[in-house]
């Protein structure tokens, strides 16, 4: 049995990232010690040409990395970043600042009520959905399935929890000796663990159950390495 977890209301991410926004990208490659083969392992799950001409909608998108990976791999592909912070998105703006007009679509809100756009290609999103509580999360799950085209693919690149407080507590000192030993400095690691204050993790098992609850199919994990996974499921068409 997956051990109990706080359900508290959405905490008010925007204010907490905002404040690091600017040191966002510089500490992500310390704080993901897999952090090309975790992202890396999302392009791959869309299943479709490069050339598609793919309409993909990146939820909690932070400062576009994610989004960053899709593009390369989908050079055709048009994006919708939402996030909730403003400062995050500013350097997602930056980040795309030389691509064609109208590629890169910005939108400020927070996903546990923003109106999913219909008929989406892709719906990914990246160690943000597990800022909702665990209602919201489900709820987000069957939004997110509506808004896809049938046929289309959700895939979410999440931080999880362990299945028991042991190895919950046992992950947490094996990936701090992970980001101690690669060179994060005492404030960086300070700022980072001010943001997990408004995790709200759940179990792998848990959400790969809430996906198929939400009518996904082929649901499955691709990536796992310590607390990072990777899972997908596909709209059926
Ligand atoms: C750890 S960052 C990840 C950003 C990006 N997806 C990445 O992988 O680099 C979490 C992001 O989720 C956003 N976020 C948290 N709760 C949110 C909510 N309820 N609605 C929209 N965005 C949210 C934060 O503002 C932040 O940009």
């Amino acid at each position: 049995m997956p051990h109990a977890t706080t359900h508290a209301t959405v905490p008010d991410a925007g204010p907490l990232f905002d404040r690091s926004a600017a040191i966002f990208d510089r500490t992500r490659r310390q704080l993901i010690p897999c952090f090309d083969a975790f992202y890396g392992a999302v392009p791959p799950l869309v299943e479709r040409a490069p050339d598609a001409e793919l309409s993909v909608l990146d939820l909690g998108a932070g400062t576009g990395l994610l989004s960053q990976q899709l593009a390369h791999a989908f050079p055709r592909a048009r994006f919708l970043l939402v996030d909730v912070a403003e400062q995050m998105l500013e350097v997602a703006r930056q980040r795309f600042a030389d691509e064609p007009e109208g590629r890169f679509r910005f939108a400020l809100g927070d996903i546990a009520v923003f109106a999913l756009p219909p008929r989406q290609d892709v719906v990914v999103s990246a160690l943000a959905i597990h800022h909702l509580d665990h209602d919201a999360k489900r709820d987000l799950f069957a939004r997110v399935h509506a808004a896809l085209v049938p046929g289309g693919v959700f895939a979410n690149a999440e931080q999880v929890l362990a299945p028991t407080p042991d190895e919950e507590r046992a992950e947490h000192e094996a990936w701090i000796a992970q980001v101690r030993a690669a060179g994060i400095s005492a404030g960086d690691l300070a700022a980072a663990l001010e943001r997990m204050t408004a995790d709200r993790l759940a179990t792998l098992d848990e959400q790969i159950a809430w996906l198929r609850d939400a009518g996904f199919a082929d649901v499955r994990c691709t990536f796992r390495e310590g607390r990072f996974a990777v899972y997908t499921g596909r709209r059926p068409g």
